[in-house]
């Protein structure tokens, strides 16, 4: 699978979160990829090292959520954090510092106070282009720039060269067709995805104090899932993902909301509902991905057509969407939430059977499940 491209498709919904918190705007984070692809290759970098690169300055503020999940005031926190979750996608070249030094400045005034040449040069880039592209949003064209001491000259000098020949490629019409020209493609085994999928979990989880670990306990469920009804190592690398990535369109729904203690009022509960659309959308772009995000996002469509986003019947909901969607009851109904206590096995699985009474669950799963999860703990 193409790594660069699920991760540029993701990106969209760490942008969202991104927006909120520093204004940034639609394609941000691809903005400052694709210019770090062009600063990359006029240093002629391999593509392993483009690679590295170019991903670390897509995902330079994914760790915003967990960062204000620990309601921490101290910047830094978000470049600590995203440094150490980069590490988990399976790279072939260093990252070093490439996050943790994103917010240094030239002459020592940034988050760490390190001075150029303190810190890598590939951190100073991904700064620069993030920073700039927040200033001077360059989806709208571009004026004069002014660095004001903020980056070394060699910075300056690589950043200016690629700018000015290469700005119309970065307006947002033209920025998936800058993605393909100059970042390399990025090809992983499925099995390599598990990296992806445990970055993604971090981020979606840190979304919403209410469900902190529910993403990552419906992606160990899945495993669980996939071991007893033997799928092959790639199937079951493809359905972890997708139970990592079902509720990625949650990180495009306001925190007020999801936290809202009490009663939703009619409009809030379509905004959480429409987390699943968001989470269709985001990954409807992708080729060959058709099962992984159909798995992801039929998660609350029911067998008789009652559920959401889009209302699907039976015959619409192959197997592994039928799965997901018991895997996601038994979580949400299993796991601590602000208006129910954590439930044991016992507890739980008389609500599932309920529902696949009413016709809204596949019964012989909820049966299977019942065996499969008497033994695991939540
Ligand atoms: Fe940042
Ligand atoms: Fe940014
Ligand atoms: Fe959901
Ligand atoms: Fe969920």
């Amino acid at each position: 699978m193409r790594a660069d491209l699920l991760l540029k498709t993701i990106s969209k919904g760490i942008d969202l979160v991104e927006k909120d918190v520093t204004g940034a705007t639609l394609n941000h984070g691809k903005r400052v990829a694709v210019l770090c692809g062009l600063m990359g290759r006029e240093m002629g970098l391999s593509d392993d090292d483009l690679t590295a690169f170019t991903t670390c300055a897509l995902l330079h503020d994914s760790a915003l959520t967990e960062w204000l999940s620990l309601r921490g005031n101290d910047e830094k926190g978000h470049c600590v954090i995203g440094q150490k979750n980069i590490k988990l996608l399976p790279f072939k070249s260093s990252v070093d510092g490439f996050i943790l030094y994103h917010h240094e400045y030239a002459d020592g005034r940034g988050l760490f106070g390190k001075k150029t040449g303190e810190y890598p040069f590939k951190a100073e880039l991904i700064g620069l282009a993030d920073r700039l592209d927040v200033e001077y949003n360059f989806s709208q064209g571009i004026s004069e720039i002014d660095y004001n001491q903020s980056y070394s000259l060699q910075a300056r000098e690589i950043f200016g060269k690629i700018l000015y020949k290469y700005h119309m490629e970065l307006k947002d019409e033209n920025i998936d067709t800058a993605w393909l020209k100059y970042i390399p493609p990025w090809t992983i085994s499925d099995n390599e995805s598990v990296g992806i999928a445990k970055f993604m979990i971090k981020i979606i989880d840190a979304k919403s104090a209410f469900t902190a670990r529910h993403s990552s306990g419906i992606a160990k469920k899945a495993l669980v899932m996939s071991d007893f009804y033997h799928y092959d190592e790639n199937t079951a690398a493809r359905l972890y993902l997708a139970a990592a990535l079902h509720d990625l369109g949650k990180l495009g729904v306001s925190s007020a909301v999801l936290e809202k203690p009490g009663s939703l009022t009619d409009n809030e509960f379509e905004q959480i509902k429409n987390h699943v659309r968001l989470t269709y959308y985001m990954l409807n772009d992708l080729e060959g991905f058709d099962d992984v995000k159909n798995w992801a996002a039929n998660h609350h469509e029911k067998l008789d057509g009652t559920g959401y986003p889009f209302g699907k019947k039976a015959d619409e909901l192959d197997f592994n969407s039928r799965l997901m969607a018991c895997i996601d009851i038994y979580q949400a109904v299993s796991e601590p939430r602000p208006y129910h206590d954590e439930r044991s096995h016992e507890e739980t699985m008389p609500i599932l059977y309920s529902m696949s009474q009413k016709g809204f669950i596949d019964e012989k799963i909820v049966n299977d499940i019942n065996i499969a999860f008497a033994a695991i703990e939540n």
